[in-house]
C-alpha cells in the first residue's frame, strides 16, 4: 500500500532564494496550453497574469500586463465563448489578456461525463493541494508504467506510482508486497516529441512534465519571489534590531553594579 514518494525535479525554486526559472515558465505554459488544456481547467489564471512580474512573459517594459505584445498574442490563440453583443447569440471569440483561461468543459458534470466518471480537476493551485507539490506532479506526470502482473486493472484506469490508493483489492499476488501506488483515471498524456520548444531544451516526458509542474508551481504560488524577499528583509532588520537593543542595554546598564 501507499504510494511511491516523488523524485525530485531539480527545481530553480526550492530553498529560501529559489526563484523561477523563466524559461521554464514559458516551456510549461506551452505544454499545459497543447497538451493539459484539453481536460484541465485553471479558473483562477487569467491570461494577463502570464505578464506578471516573476510570470513567464514578464517584461519591465510592460509594467501593465494588458499591454504585453507576447500576452496579447498567447491570448488570441485561444478561443473563448462570449454573447455577440448585437444578437444575443453564444459565440466563440479570441480572446484577450482580461480574459480567465479558458475551461475545457462548461461544468463540472460534462467534465467527469467526458472523462468516465472522474472530472479532470482544476490545476490553477494543484502544487498546494498535494504535498511535495511540485515534485508529486513531475512525478505523476512521468511516472506511468505497466502494471506490475498480478494486478487486475479496473474499466478506465492506469496504473501509477505516484497515485494515491490501495492496490490491494486488485492484487492477486503476495499480500506482504502489494504494488506502490493506485489507479488515474488520467490516461498517461505526454510522450517525447509531443511539444516543439524552440530553446533548444529536450522533447521528453521527463522535461516537459518538469517544466509544466513549474508552471503550475508558480500559479499555485505567483507571490513566492515577494514572500522570500520580504522575508530576507524582515531577518536582516531582526539582526539589526537586536544589535541596536543589545547596543542600548548595555549604554543603559553602563556604570552599574
Ligand atoms: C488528474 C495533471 C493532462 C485528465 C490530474 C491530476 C493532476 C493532473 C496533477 C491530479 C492527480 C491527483 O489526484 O493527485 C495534468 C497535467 C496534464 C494533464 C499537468 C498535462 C501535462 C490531462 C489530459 C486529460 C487529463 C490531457 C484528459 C485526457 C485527468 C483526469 C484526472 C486527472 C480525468 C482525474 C483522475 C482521477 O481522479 O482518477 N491531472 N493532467 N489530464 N487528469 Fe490530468
Amino acid at each position: 500500500g501507499g504510494a511511491a514518494h516523488p523524485r525530485s525535479g531539480g527545481f530553480s525554486f526550492e530553498g529560501p532564494f529559489g526563484v523561477y526559472d523563466q524559461g521554464q515558465l514559458q516551456r510549461g505554459y506551452k505544454v499545459y496550453q497543447e497538451v493539459c488544456a484539453a481536460c484541465h481547467s485553471m479558473n483562477l489564471m487569467h491570461y494577463r497574469n502570464l505578464g506578471d512580474r516573476h510570470g513567464p512573459f514578464w517584461n519591465p517594459k510592460y509594467p501593465n500586463p494588458n499591454d504585453n505584445p507576447v500576452v496579447k498574442a498567447l491570448a488570441k490563440e485561444v478561443q473563448v465563448p462570449d454573447i455577440d453583443s448585437e444578437t444575443g447569440e453564444p459565440i466563440q471569440r479570441d480572446a484577450t489578456p482580461a480574459d480567465k483561461f479558458r475551461s475545457p468543459y462548461p461544468n463540472a458534470t460534462a467534465a467527469a461525463a467526458g472523462n468516465g466518471g472522474a472530472a479532470p480537476p482544476d490545476l490553477s493551485v494543484m502544487a498546494k493541494a498535494r504535498h511535495d507539490g511540485a515534485n508529486y506532479i513531475y512525478s505523476l506526470l512521468s511516472g506511468y508504467r505497466a502494471a506490475p502482473a498480478g494486478l487486475t486493472i479496473r474499466e478506465g484506469q492506469h496504473y501509477n506510482p505516484y497515485m494515491a490508493g490501495d492496490l490491494t483489492p486488485f492484487w492477486t499476488g503476495d499480500k506482504h508486497h502489494v504494488p506502490e501506488g493506485g489507479f488515474i483515471a488520467m490516461p498517461p498524456p505526454l510522450r517525447n516529441g509531443q511539444v516543439t520548444y524552440d530553446d533548444g531544451s529536450p522533447q521528453t516526458v521527463d522535461q516537459y512534465a518538469k517544466d509544466v509542474a513549474a508552471f503550475i508551481a508558480w500559479t499555485s504560488e505567483p507571490k513566492m519571489v515577494e514572500r522570500k524577499q520580504a522575508g530576507f528583509g524582515v531577518i536582516i532588520f531582526l539582526l539589526i534590531f537586536a544589535g541596536l537593543t543589545y547596543a542600548s542595554y548595555r549604554r543603559v546598564w553602563k556604570g552599574v553594579a
